[in-house]
């Protein structure tokens, strides 16, 4: 058996254990597919990691950088209590509309807003407002940088931020080595992302790899001092 092979089937195993049937993602996914929106979401597996660091954390209010169509986003809002609020923010109309539409179907619209545009534009509007508990960077990988700054602008101490896709199947060990060049810029972006999040005086962080259906990846989480 390929090591690929069985990553993925150790990911279906704790999925059937720590998860099961849930039909409303499920839905959510067959409609990304039929919508051939690419199934670029987090896996079962990380959804539920993410949506226990909120309950973890107690967070109320929730910031999400990169919606595509509300598979994390619904993860993370299902811990919300009820006076709890999820901003998500996403660029592409399509991916907005369609999320919006899973938020109705999951019950959870009245927890989630969702600013359509690029998330640069939306972030400064969010200033006025309360401090975000935890923060969930997964947009566009040049711009994790800037996210990172506005995320430590509208956070508190003790706030959480986690980002995805810090490992790129290894390509942040040598990005000028990726061949194709959006990949490479993605790399080298994730990998000044990681450095700054290693030695930022305001947060104490980590970063995981993860293997599993999703080939191989990672999420780095801090704490905001
Ligand atoms: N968090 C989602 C996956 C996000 S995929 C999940 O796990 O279910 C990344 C998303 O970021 C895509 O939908 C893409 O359109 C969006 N994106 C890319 N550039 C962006 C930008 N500048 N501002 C906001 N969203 C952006
Ligand atoms: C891809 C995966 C992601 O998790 C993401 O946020 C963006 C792109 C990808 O596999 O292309
Ligand atoms: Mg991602």
């Amino acid at each position: 058996m390929s090591d690929h092979h069985l990553f993925g089937q150790v990911d279906q195993y704790l999925e059937d254990l720590f998860i099961g049937e849930d039909p409303v993602l499920n839905q959510v996914l067959a409609n990304s597919e039929a919508a051939q929106i690419p199934a670029i979401q987090v896996s079962a597996l990380q959804g539920k990691f993410l949506m226990l660091m909120v309950q973890i954390t107690g967070a109320k209010r929730v910031l999400e950088i990169g919606t595509l169509t509300g598979y994390s986003s619904l993860w993370l809002a299902r811990a919300l209590p009820a006076d709890g609020q999820l901003i998500t923010l996403e660029f592409e109309a399509k991916h907005a509309a369609l999320a919006q539409q899973h938020f109705d179907l999951a019950d959870l619209s009245d927890r989630i807003t969702c600013h359509q545009g690029p998330a640069l534009d939306t972030l400064p509007s969010l200033e006025g407002d309360p401090p975000f508990d935890l923060v969930f960077i997964d947009a566009d990988k040049v711009n994790y940088s800037a996210y990172l700054d506005w995320a430590l602008r509208l956070t508190r101490p003790g706030s959480v931020i986690i980002a995805d896709n810090v490992v790129r199947r290894g390509q942040v060990l040598d990005p000028a080595r990726v061949a194709d060049e959006d990949e490479r810029i993605a790399a080298q972006a994730v990998r000044d992302f990681n450095a700054t999040l290693a030695t930022h005086d305001q947060l104490d962080a980590i970063a995981l790899q993860q293997i599993g259906a999703k080939s191989h990846d990672g999420f780095a989480i801090a704490r905001v001092r």
